[in-house]
């Protein structure tokens, strides 16, 4: 009676748990993470060890009936060897003599008191040498003799193919991801308000709102560290400044549009007139493209006009080529 309600608790144990399980994991968004729902994973381990614990019992019911039986039949359990099957394996797969007898494979030469002993090869050795040949042929008359695809070839077909995918993401997506060849500023105000609260959550606290710069450089002239306009700006912004200088890798943080937008408001900042301008840093930059600074020269002027306007969704940008 009393067996009877043990598998009876058991037997609902598993069901009602499993039943709440499932419930769970289809009920859930996330049913696997441990910190939204850390009773799907005591379920599951309750289950487990439950199932576990009860096989365990089992066998070790098993293995007592099995050694009751045994004594009954005048064995003694322990005399039985458990491990037979094992040994007989390793000898079958090693073929080495037993140390008693290697007597009978020793060698006739002495070196100096060191003796061989002639063993046969052991099988897991001697089957691996026959696979490296067949490997070795297969090798040879896929490689050199049907002229299969080297590295090279392969290199190049995965490149072709990256490529042509990276085109068709290009031509979907709307978060695509941007070519440094052909990158040009943004100077749409949407992306450069989108430009502008990217900045000022994260970049502020370095380069001021304005862009008048404190830790980090002043952004508004035309003196760049690393390089002016948008391409060298965006790889700043992306990569990084110098090594231990301050200014991170954003490209961790922020999606690779964003850094452009944040970067097109950079250039957008370029020669407004900030409350606090730090000292200009490193060169000179001058624009590629001619009519891109008379831009600029355009702008610097538009904005000293209204120079406490630092609102600069107002302002025009520079678009370089
Ligand atoms: C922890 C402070 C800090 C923050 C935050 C920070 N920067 Fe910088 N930034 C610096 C420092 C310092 C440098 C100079 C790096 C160097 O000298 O290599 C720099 C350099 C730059 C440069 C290059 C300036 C030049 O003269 O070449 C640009 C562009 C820039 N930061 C933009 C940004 C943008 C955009 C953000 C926000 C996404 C940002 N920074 C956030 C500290 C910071």
């Amino acid at each position: 009676m009393k067996k009877y309600f043990q598998s009876l608790a058991y037997i609902t144990f598993v069901i009602v748990t499993s039943f709440a399980i499932i419930k769970a994991i289809t009920a859930y968004e996330n049913p696997f993470s441990l910190y939204e729902n850390p009773l799907v994973w005591i379920a599951i381990t309750a289950l487990i060890t439950v199932v576990l614990l009860k096989e365990l019992v089992n066998i070790i019911a098993l293995k007592k009936a099995e050694n009751l039986q045994l004594e009954k039949d005048g064995i003694n359990p322990e005399e039985i060897d458990h491990w037979a099957w094992v040994k007989s394996l390793v000898k079958k797969w090693t073929q080495a003599k037993a140390v008693e007898e290697e007597e009978e494979i020793i060698l006739d030469h002495n070196y100096d008191g060191i003796q061989e002993l002639d063993n046969s090869l052991p099988p897991w050795w001697l089957y691996m040498f026959y696979a490296t040949i067949v490997f070795g042929v297969v090798y040879l008359v896929k490689y050199h003799m049907l002229n299969g695809d080297n590295q090279t070839v392969e290199y190049q077909k995965e490149v072709a193919i990256a490529k042509r995918e990276l085109e068709a993401f290009r031509a979907t997506s709307k978060d695509a991801v941007i070519d440094m060849e052909t990158i040009t500023a943004l100077t749409d105000e949407s992306s450069l308000n989108r430009g502008k609260a990217v900045f000022n959550l994260n970049c502020a606290a370095c380069h001021q709102k304005d862009g008048g710069g404190g830790i980090g450089p002043n952004l508004t002239d035309k003196y760049w560290i690393l390089g002016g306009g948008i391409k060298n700006i965006f790889k700043t912004i992306a990569k990084g400044g110098r090594d231990g200088k301050g200014m991170v890798a954003w490209e961790k943080t922020l999606k690779p549009a964003d850094v452009h937008k944040v970067a097109s408001y950079v250039v957008s900042l370029q020669g407004t007139t900030p409350a606090k301008a730090k000292e200009p840093q490193g060169d000179l930059y001058e624009e590629e493209s001619s009519d891109a600074a008379e831009n600029k020269e355009e702008k610097a002027e538009e904005v000293i006009e209204n120079s406490d306007n630092t609102n600069t969704e107002e302002t025009s940008t520079t678009k370089t080529k």
